[in-house]
């Protein structure tokens, strides 16, 4: 099965009782027992209490797996859930863990507020340079975690030969999938460990539900996660599994469109005067544009760019804008707009932001699905609001 259709029938046969052709939500805590630790055997295996194992999830869990080339999928209440499950399963007090240096703001406040207090210690290296990591890893370390494209300066890592060298070491691989999907990228067929995804993101699509994700091929790596899963109980409940399972349904087909509408945009920008510079791994001016094209079958919905001007041009242009709505979060249908500095990213430090180069004027799109016309004319108008106020401003001065 392609992957379209692996989105679609992925163990969601019509259900055998009354031919329900979608998943019914298994709105229950507990499972009916034959005799006392008798389960009853059903389709997708034994069922006794839902925080260890629910139907309706474990058909999201087998879609997630099978989408991503992997064997096993665990689901969780959020994707700060699945990352939590994944540093208490496989980490102890005095490892050390490696994580990109523009990881996601959450991701890094866990690890720098909460996992250091357990003495898990961890190093921030730029991932575009493969030979970084190997700089990076020390005998104690046992785990690195990388996103690619990464948040929110879409700066990309080669897979591949991260994770030659990761198993040269003998360090646990984690793919933050995220920004990508696994319709653009499949980061275990290049050799990675674990698949880790924000559900709430592309995958359910559709800004309804918080949710996330690991993937596996490894037995021993999936016999561990199921464990901590149980043992930690932070698992998606099924009404959140059921509609995750609807959104992603029409995942490869909304992929299409994110990717379409992103590259016509983000050309759009780099030819626009009020407009610095622009960041999209499908642009040539992208450092990384044969990497990118190497690595994923297209170039994903989010675009980052920097506004001439200052703090202030920013926000008029904010207030310009009628459909782009300004919030955090991304990859649903409904296209969405943020100042990294001041709203995903505030939990760094203000000098790690300025290294990074995530000042005021840098912007980040989440490309909807709308129709393109539309969407490109609401960022031109806007665009030529702050160009004619700062035309005006400067004959005023002068
Ligand atoms: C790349 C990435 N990973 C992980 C997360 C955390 O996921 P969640 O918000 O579902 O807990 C996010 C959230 O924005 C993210 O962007």
């Amino acid at each position: 099965m392609k992957s379209a259709t692996i989105s679609i029938h992925e163990s969601q046969k019509p259900d055998g009782e009354y031919g329900s052709v979608t998943t019914p939500i298994h709105q229950t805590s507990t499972f009916a027992q034959h005799a006392p630790a008798e389960m009853m055997e059903g389709t997708l295996g034994k069922y006794d209490y839902s925080r260890s194992g629910n139907p309706t999830r474990s058909v999201l869990e087998n879609v997630l797996a099978r989408l991503e080339n992997g064997k096993h999928g665990f689901v969780f209440a959020s994707g700060m859930a699945a990352i939590t499950n994944l540093a208490l399963g496989f980490l102890s007090s005095g490892d050390h863990v490696i994580l990109g240096d523009d990881v996601y703001g959450g991701t890094f406040r866990l690890f720098d507020k909460v996992f250091k207090r357990f003495d898990i210690e961890s190093s921030y290296v730029d991932m575009t340079v493969p030979n970084n990591i190997a700089k990076a890893i020390k005998s104690n370390t046992k785990m690195l975690i990388l996103e690619t494209p990464t948040n929110p300066l879409l700066k990309l890592a080669d897979i591949k030969a991260i994770t030659d060298i990761t198993t040269k070491y003998k360090v646990m691989s984690v793919v933050d999938n995220t920004f990508a999907s696994p319709i653009l990228q499949r980061p275990l067929d290049l050799g990675a460990d674990i698949i880790l995804h924000s559900t709430t993101k592309y995958i359910n699509g559709h800004s309804d539900v918080v949710g996330g994700a690991l993937i596996t091929n490894n037995e021993e790596y999936s016999e561990s996660i199921a464990f901590y899963q149980n043992t930690i109980g932070a698992t998606a409940d099924p009404l959140a599994s059921w509609l995750t399972l609807r959104g992603l349904k029409t995942l490869t087909l909304r992929m299409e469109r994110h990717n379409k509408n992103a590259k016509i945009l983000a050309e759009f920008l780099e030819g626009h005067d009020g407009v610095e510079k622009v960041i999209y791994p499908g642009l040539a001016s992208h450092p990384q544009y044969e990497l990118a094209k190497k690595q994923m079958d297209d170039f994903g919905g989010m675009i980052s760019f920097y506004l001439k001007g200052d703090a202030e041009t920013t926000k008029k242009f904010f207030s310009q804008l009628e459909y782009f709505i300004l919030a955090e979060s991304l990859g649903g249908v409904e296209s969405l707009i943020e100042i990294p500095a001041v709203m995903t990213h505030a939990a760094l430090t203000p000098e790690a932001r300025q290294d990074l180069g995530i000042s005021d004027t840098l912007i980040r799109l989440s490309v909807g699905i709308e129709d393109i016309e539309d969407l490109k004319s609401d960022l031109e108008q806007a665009l030529e609001s702050i160009t004619e106020n700062s035309f005006l401003q400067r004959k005023a001065v002068g």
